[in-house]
Protein backbone atom coordinates (compact mmCIF):
# COMPACT_ATOMS: atom_id res chain seq x y z
CA UNK A 1 0.00 0.00 0.00
CA UNK A 2 1.32 3.39 -0.67
CA UNK A 3 1.77 6.12 1.60
CA UNK A 4 -0.74 7.94 -0.12
CA UNK A 5 -3.55 5.38 0.49
CA UNK A 6 -2.10 5.22 4.14
CA UNK A 7 -2.91 8.69 5.15
CA UNK A 8 -6.38 8.30 3.71
CA UNK A 9 -6.79 5.56 4.98
CA UNK A 10 -6.12 6.30 8.48
CA UNK A 11 -9.96 7.79 8.71
CA UNK A 12 -8.68 10.24 11.01
CA UNK A 13 -11.08 13.72 10.92
CA UNK A 14 -9.49 16.91 10.86
CA UNK A 15 -11.63 19.45 12.96
CA UNK A 16 -12.74 22.50 10.75
CA UNK A 17 -11.83 25.24 13.10
CA UNK A 18 -15.57 26.88 11.76
CA UNK A 19 -18.15 26.45 14.82
CA UNK A 20 -21.42 24.38 14.26
CA UNK A 21 -19.51 22.22 10.89
CA UNK A 22 -17.97 19.49 12.75
CA UNK A 23 -21.07 18.32 14.09
CA UNK A 24 -22.94 17.95 10.35
CA UNK A 25 -19.69 16.16 8.85
CA UNK A 26 -19.95 13.50 11.24
CA UNK A 27 -16.54 14.76 12.71
CA UNK A 28 -14.34 17.65 10.54
CA UNK A 29 -12.58 16.58 7.06
CA UNK A 30 -11.35 12.92 6.01
CA UNK A 31 -7.29 13.18 6.60
CA UNK A 32 -5.67 13.73 3.10
CA UNK A 33 -8.86 14.26 0.89
CA UNK A 34 -9.98 17.00 -1.74
CA UNK A 35 -13.32 18.90 -0.45
CA UNK A 36 -14.87 22.08 -2.65
CA UNK A 37 -16.20 25.21 -1.48
CA UNK A 38 -18.22 26.58 -4.11
CA UNK A 39 -20.54 29.10 -4.00
CA UNK A 40 -21.47 32.84 -5.42
CA UNK A 41 -19.54 35.88 -4.34
CA UNK A 42 -18.74 37.28 -1.25
CA UNK A 43 -20.71 33.76 0.15
CA UNK A 44 -17.00 33.57 2.25
CA UNK A 45 -15.15 31.08 0.56
CA UNK A 46 -12.06 32.80 0.87
CA UNK A 47 -12.74 33.24 5.40
CA UNK A 48 -13.90 29.16 5.32
CA UNK A 49 -10.65 27.90 4.01
CA UNK A 50 -8.73 30.42 5.96
CA UNK A 51 -10.83 29.48 9.26
CA UNK A 52 -9.96 26.10 8.23
CA UNK A 53 -6.04 26.53 8.03
CA UNK A 54 -5.98 29.04 11.32
CA UNK A 55 -7.32 26.41 13.58
CA UNK A 56 -5.11 24.14 12.15
CA UNK A 57 -2.22 25.58 13.07
CA UNK A 58 -3.51 27.50 16.44
CA UNK A 59 -5.30 24.57 18.04
CA UNK A 60 -3.89 21.14 16.12
CA UNK A 61 -0.19 22.61 15.33
CA UNK A 62 -0.91 21.36 11.87
CA UNK A 63 1.26 23.30 9.10
CA UNK A 64 -1.01 25.51 6.27
CA UNK A 65 -0.18 26.31 2.52
CA UNK A 66 -2.67 28.87 0.91
CA UNK A 67 -2.42 28.91 -2.90
CA UNK A 68 -4.15 32.47 -3.22
CA UNK A 69 -5.46 32.96 -7.14
CA UNK A 70 -7.41 36.23 -6.55
CA UNK A 71 -5.22 38.48 -4.16
CA UNK A 72 -1.65 39.58 -3.27
CA UNK A 73 -0.48 38.60 0.17
CA UNK A 74 -0.95 41.88 1.93
CA UNK A 75 -4.83 42.00 1.46
CA UNK A 76 -5.02 38.96 2.83
CA UNK A 77 -3.36 39.06 5.85
CA UNK A 78 -5.21 42.38 6.48
CA UNK A 79 -8.69 41.24 5.72
CA UNK A 80 -7.83 38.20 7.66
CA UNK A 81 -6.35 39.88 10.55
CA UNK A 82 -9.95 41.90 10.75
CA UNK A 83 -11.48 38.92 11.16
CA UNK A 84 -8.90 38.01 13.95
CA UNK A 85 -6.78 35.63 12.22
CA UNK A 86 -2.58 36.67 12.54
CA UNK A 87 -1.40 34.89 9.87
CA UNK A 88 1.73 37.20 10.07
CA UNK A 89 2.85 35.35 13.07
CA UNK A 90 1.88 32.14 12.09
CA UNK A 91 4.22 32.82 9.35
CA UNK A 92 7.17 33.99 11.61
CA UNK A 93 6.68 30.86 13.31
CA UNK A 94 6.74 28.53 10.44
CA UNK A 95 3.76 27.17 10.36
CA UNK A 96 1.78 29.07 7.36
CA UNK A 97 3.35 30.55 3.91
CA UNK A 98 1.12 32.32 1.11
CA UNK A 99 1.96 31.73 -2.26
CA UNK A 100 0.94 34.49 -4.43
CA UNK A 101 -0.71 32.77 -7.54
CA UNK A 102 -2.16 36.11 -8.78
CA UNK A 103 0.21 36.12 -11.71
CA UNK A 104 -1.77 32.95 -13.15
CA UNK A 105 -4.76 35.07 -13.93
CA UNK A 106 -2.67 37.62 -16.02
CA UNK A 107 -1.37 35.29 -18.22
CA UNK A 108 -2.89 36.05 -21.30
CA UNK A 109 -4.65 33.56 -23.93
CA UNK A 110 -1.71 34.04 -26.17
CA UNK A 111 1.37 34.12 -24.19
CA UNK A 112 5.08 33.21 -24.96
CA UNK A 113 8.01 31.25 -23.53
CA UNK A 114 10.88 32.82 -24.63
CA UNK A 115 9.82 33.70 -28.08
CA UNK A 116 7.85 30.88 -28.65
CA UNK A 117 3.98 30.98 -28.61
CA UNK A 118 2.36 28.69 -26.15
CA UNK A 119 -1.40 28.47 -24.88
CA UNK A 120 -1.93 30.68 -22.49
CA UNK A 121 -4.30 28.36 -20.76
CA UNK A 122 -1.94 25.47 -20.74
CA UNK A 123 0.71 27.91 -19.73
CA UNK A 124 -1.52 29.05 -16.30
CA UNK A 125 -2.42 25.62 -15.28
CA UNK A 126 1.72 24.59 -15.49
CA UNK A 127 2.40 27.24 -13.52
CA UNK A 128 -0.41 26.60 -10.85
CA UNK A 129 0.70 23.22 -10.59
CA UNK A 130 4.07 24.35 -10.27
CA UNK A 131 3.07 26.53 -7.42
CA UNK A 132 1.54 24.21 -5.45
CA UNK A 133 4.44 22.19 -5.77
CA UNK A 134 6.70 23.98 -4.35
CA UNK A 135 4.56 25.39 -1.75
CA UNK A 136 4.23 21.88 -0.40
CA UNK A 137 8.24 21.32 -1.10
CA UNK A 138 8.45 24.41 1.15
CA UNK A 139 6.57 23.60 4.22
CA UNK A 140 5.01 20.13 4.13
CA UNK A 141 1.53 21.13 5.51
CA UNK A 142 -0.89 19.22 6.34
CA UNK A 143 -3.58 21.63 5.49
CA UNK A 144 -3.61 23.39 1.71
CA UNK A 145 -5.89 25.67 0.39
CA UNK A 146 -5.99 26.80 -3.32
CA UNK A 147 -8.41 30.02 -3.87
CA UNK A 148 -9.78 29.66 -6.33
CA UNK A 149 -9.76 27.49 -9.49
CA UNK A 150 -12.34 29.40 -11.49
CA UNK A 151 -10.03 32.03 -13.13
CA UNK A 152 -8.13 28.99 -14.64
CA UNK A 153 -11.49 26.26 -15.42
CA UNK A 154 -13.61 29.04 -16.88
CA UNK A 155 -10.69 29.84 -19.53
CA UNK A 156 -12.39 26.05 -20.98
CA UNK A 157 -16.05 27.01 -21.77
CA UNK A 158 -16.44 23.00 -22.88
CA UNK A 159 -16.75 20.99 -19.77
CA UNK A 160 -15.33 18.13 -21.74
CA UNK A 161 -12.26 20.30 -21.94
CA UNK A 162 -12.52 21.47 -18.50
CA UNK A 163 -12.54 17.92 -17.06
CA UNK A 164 -9.09 17.04 -17.61
CA UNK A 165 -8.04 20.47 -16.20
CA UNK A 166 -9.88 19.88 -12.78
CA UNK A 167 -8.43 16.60 -12.87
CA UNK A 168 -4.92 17.66 -12.94
CA UNK A 169 -5.44 20.16 -9.93
CA UNK A 170 -7.15 17.69 -8.13
CA UNK A 171 -4.68 14.54 -8.80
CA UNK A 172 -1.91 17.49 -8.22
CA UNK A 173 -3.46 18.03 -4.57
CA UNK A 174 -4.13 14.02 -3.74
CA UNK A 175 -0.56 13.86 -4.39
CA UNK A 176 0.31 16.31 -1.84
CA UNK A 177 -1.55 14.29 0.89
CA UNK A 178 -2.70 16.85 2.55
CA UNK A 179 -6.11 17.39 3.55
CA UNK A 180 -7.40 20.39 0.67
CA UNK A 181 -9.75 22.73 0.02
CA UNK A 182 -10.26 24.25 -3.39
CA UNK A 183 -12.85 26.89 -4.17
CA UNK A 184 -14.79 27.80 -6.83
CA UNK A 185 -17.65 30.08 -8.24
CA UNK A 186 -20.99 28.77 -8.25
CA UNK A 187 -22.08 29.37 -12.10
CA UNK A 188 -26.00 28.52 -11.73
CA UNK A 189 -28.56 28.48 -8.87
CA UNK A 190 -31.29 26.81 -8.17
CA UNK A 191 -32.90 23.42 -8.07
CA UNK A 192 -32.26 22.35 -11.40
CA UNK A 193 -28.68 23.85 -11.53
CA UNK A 194 -26.58 22.60 -13.82
CA UNK A 195 -23.38 20.24 -11.70
CA UNK A 196 -19.86 21.78 -12.44
CA UNK A 197 -17.10 19.18 -13.39
CA UNK A 198 -15.13 20.13 -10.00
CA UNK A 199 -18.15 18.98 -8.29
CA UNK A 200 -17.64 15.11 -9.78
CA UNK A 201 -13.99 15.62 -9.07
CA UNK A 202 -13.79 16.50 -5.47
CA UNK A 203 -14.05 14.02 -2.78
CA UNK A 204 -16.49 16.38 -0.79
CA UNK A 205 -18.64 19.31 -1.94
CA UNK A 206 -19.33 22.36 0.71
CA UNK A 207 -22.24 24.83 -0.96
CA UNK A 208 -22.29 28.44 0.34
CA UNK A 209 -25.41 30.50 -1.22
CA UNK A 210 -27.31 33.75 -0.42
CA UNK A 211 -31.01 32.66 -0.30
CA UNK A 212 -33.48 35.81 -1.69
CA UNK A 213 -34.77 36.80 1.61
CA UNK A 214 -30.66 37.21 2.78
CA UNK A 215 -30.35 34.03 4.37
CA UNK A 216 -26.84 32.22 3.90
CA UNK A 217 -26.94 29.45 3.79
CA UNK A 218 -24.53 25.93 3.56
CA UNK A 219 -25.52 22.90 2.20
CA UNK A 220 -22.91 19.77 2.30
CA UNK A 221 -23.64 18.02 -1.00
CA UNK A 222 -21.56 14.99 -1.03
CA UNK A 223 -18.88 14.24 1.54
CA UNK A 224 -17.51 10.53 0.64
CA UNK A 225 -17.07 7.84 2.90
CA UNK A 226 -18.81 10.53 5.61
CA UNK A 227 -22.64 10.23 7.33
CA UNK A 228 -23.69 13.75 6.60
CA UNK A 229 -26.50 16.35 7.24
CA UNK A 230 -27.47 17.72 3.89
CA UNK A 231 -30.27 19.89 4.91
CA UNK A 232 -29.29 23.37 4.12
CA UNK A 233 -28.53 25.18 7.63
CA UNK A 234 -28.44 28.90 8.08
CA UNK A 235 -24.85 30.77 8.30
CA UNK A 236 -23.55 34.44 9.73
CA UNK A 237 -20.59 36.15 9.30
CA UNK A 238 -19.30 38.36 11.86
CA UNK A 239 -16.04 39.70 13.75
CA UNK A 240 -14.53 36.24 13.78
CA UNK A 241 -15.59 34.25 10.60
CA UNK A 242 -18.00 32.03 9.93
CA UNK A 243 -20.56 30.77 12.56
CA UNK A 244 -22.90 27.71 11.43
CA UNK A 245 -26.30 27.26 13.24
CA UNK A 246 -26.40 23.39 12.65
CA UNK A 247 -29.73 22.60 14.04
CA UNK A 248 -31.41 25.31 12.78
CA UNK A 249 -33.72 24.87 9.71
CA UNK A 250 -33.80 27.52 6.67
CA UNK A 251 -37.51 28.97 5.35
CA UNK A 252 -36.18 31.15 3.15
CA UNK A 253 -36.09 30.09 -1.02
CA UNK A 254 -33.39 29.53 -3.48
CA UNK A 255 -33.13 32.53 -5.65
N1 LIG B 1 -16.69 41.60 10.18
C1 LIG B 1 -17.63 41.20 9.31
N2 LIG B 1 -18.93 41.21 9.65
C2 LIG B 1 -19.86 40.80 8.79
N3 LIG B 1 -19.62 40.35 7.56
C3 LIG B 1 -18.36 40.32 7.17
C4 LIG B 1 -17.29 40.73 8.00
N4 LIG B 1 -16.15 40.56 7.33
C5 LIG B 1 -16.49 40.09 6.12
N5 LIG B 1 -17.81 39.94 6.02
C6 LIG B 1 -18.56 39.40 4.85
O1 LIG B 1 -17.76 38.42 4.21
C7 LIG B 1 -17.89 38.53 2.83
C8 LIG B 1 -16.59 38.28 2.14
O2 LIG B 1 -16.12 37.02 2.49
P1 LIG B 1 -15.10 36.30 1.51
O3 LIG B 1 -14.11 37.24 0.99
O4 LIG B 1 -14.62 35.09 2.22
O5 LIG B 1 -16.11 35.88 0.33
P2 LIG B 1 -15.75 35.11 -0.99
O6 LIG B 1 -16.82 34.10 -1.22
O7 LIG B 1 -14.37 34.60 -0.92
O8 LIG B 1 -15.87 36.27 -2.07
P3 LIG B 1 -15.23 36.34 -3.54
O9 LIG B 1 -16.05 35.42 -4.39
O10 LIG B 1 -15.38 37.75 -3.91
O11 LIG B 1 -13.81 35.89 -3.42
C9 LIG B 1 -18.28 39.96 2.54
O12 LIG B 1 -19.21 39.95 1.47
C10 LIG B 1 -18.90 40.43 3.82
O13 LIG B 1 -20.31 40.39 3.67
MG1 LIG C 1 -12.66 35.03 -2.03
Amino acid sequence: MSTQQNAAATGRKLPTGIPGLDSIIDGGFADGRIVLVLGEPGTGKTIFCSQFLYSGATEQNEKGVFIGMNEPQNRFMSEMAALGMDFQELEKQGKFAYIDATEVRRIPEQAKVGRIPVGGRELSLVNLIDMIQDGIQKLAPKRVVIDSISDLVFRYPAVDERRPVVLDIVETLTATQATCLMTSELSSTGADRILQPEEYLAEGVVLLRIMRGGTRTIQISKMRGSKVDIKPRPYSIKDKGIEIYSTEEVYDQTR
